[in-house]
């Protein structure tokens, strides 16, 4: 085997593990749904930069380009320590597949749980030239059967996130300022909330825009906000729909992150999140979309048990709209997490 052979062989997987701390918990004890989405993308980044340096050329550094949906299975807590698995799945010409798994360890019983499983989505950029996207290097597949279904994979979000592209790019309104609504508990303008963050070098990677965990991390906190301010209780956070990045962000660009209640089941609530950017100090200041997602946030009794959700108060139309279609998506991730039991179940009993 030759030598970018072997070395790529080796950088195609990474294990990162950490013990959780109060600084990663709310004040109940549960690791944010942010800190754990955050330490994925490390992972991923890692085990991608490495993996697209194995080659002559340009050195370069991989950049999140999209996380495929991805549930909190377990809850995490302070003492725990988390074991992130990353292991490259799939590389097109420019983009590679990392799956990522977490598992939180209790180093007292030495008890382990799946905590959450992710797939994400990487491009390669020059160091030189950030505009310049760099070839993948290609990985070795075990058996043939691995790249049909990575190839697959790599088809359906392709064509999903073309549809996703022209929706992000529609000029979108401003969202209206919650200081003009009623205050009345329950509304969508009672618990929107937003996050204004300047992006510094501790955000960014090499190449001094932001790093795609940290977004994800925002987002989380910004969603965690509108779901507290909801319900008025503990809050964890359960799926994160997925998410594309089509814009970079720059240091120095201010990002504002908003987040709003569009619909409530009797257990969970939908939030719908964007993080909007324009730089501070370029001449050119116009704001623009980065990124939107749907976060799903359930609310915990104080036995950690989901309980009842609040319905919303609607104001006007658009609301009700935006309602109808966050019942349908959720839905659809009911549907889905019923097929995969299925399909798991009947793995498990063949
Ligand atoms: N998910 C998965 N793969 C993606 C993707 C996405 N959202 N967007 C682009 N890609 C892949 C494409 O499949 C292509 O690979 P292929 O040639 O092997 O198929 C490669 O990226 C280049 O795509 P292309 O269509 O040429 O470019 P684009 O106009 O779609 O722009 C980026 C792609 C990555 C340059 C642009 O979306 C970007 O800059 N995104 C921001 C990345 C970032 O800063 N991340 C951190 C966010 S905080």
């Amino acid at each position: 085997m030759s030598e970018p052979a072997r070395a790529r062989e080796a950088a195609s997987t990474l294990q990162l593990c950490r013990i959780m701390g109060p600084n990663d918990a709310n004040i109940v004890g549960n690791v944010h749904g942010g800190i754990i989405l955050k330490m994925i993308e490390e992972a991923g980044c890692i085990v991608s930069t490495r993996h697209c340096n194995t080659q002559n050329g340009d050195r370069c550094v991989a950049a999140l380009v999209r996380v495929e949906k991805t549930e909190f299975l377990s809850p995490v807590f302070i003492g725990e320590v988390t074991h992130v698995t990353a292991e490259i799945t799939y590389t097109s010409k420019h983009s590679l597949e990392v799956q990522v798994h977490v598992m939180a360890e209790n180093i007292l019983t030495g008890a382990k749980k799946l905590a959450n499983k992710a797939a994400l989505w990487y491009v390669p950029f020059s160091l030189q030239n950030v505009e310049k996207i760099m070839d993948v290097p290609p990985i070795k597949y075990a058996a043939a059967e691995q790249e049909e279904e990575g190839k697959k994979r790599y088809e359906a979000q392709k064509l999903e996130r073309m549809e996703t592209k022209a929706r992000t790019e529609e000029v979108v309104p401003p969202l209206p300022d919650p200081e003009d609504h009623p205050k009345e508990r329950h509304t969508v303008g009672f618990s929107q909330s937003s996050l204004i963050h300047l992006v510094g070098p501790s955000d960014c990677t090499l190449h001094d825009y932001v790093q795609g965990g940290v977004t994800m991390k925002l987002m989380d906190e910004v969603a965690g906000i509108v779901a507290a301010r909801h319900c008025s209780t503990n809050i964890v956070t359960a799926s994160v729909d997925a998410i594309n990045f089509h814009r970079k962000i720059k240091k120095g660009c201010v990002v504002t992150v908003t987040g709003r209640l569009t619909f409530v089941s009797n257990k969970s609530m939908e939030i719908e999140v964007f993080v909007d950017a324009a730089s501070l100090v370029e001449a050119e200041k116009k704001k623009y979309r980065a990124v939107s997602a749907f976060f799903t946030f359930i609310s915990l009794d104080k036995y950690n048990r989901a309980q009842t959700v609040p319905p919303i108060k609607f104001d006007g139309e658009e609301e009700l709209r935006r309602a109808e279609e966050g019942e349908a998506r959720y839905l659809q991730r009911k549907e889905k997490r019923l097929a995969e039991r299925e399909r798991q179940s009947a793995a498990a009993q063949s």
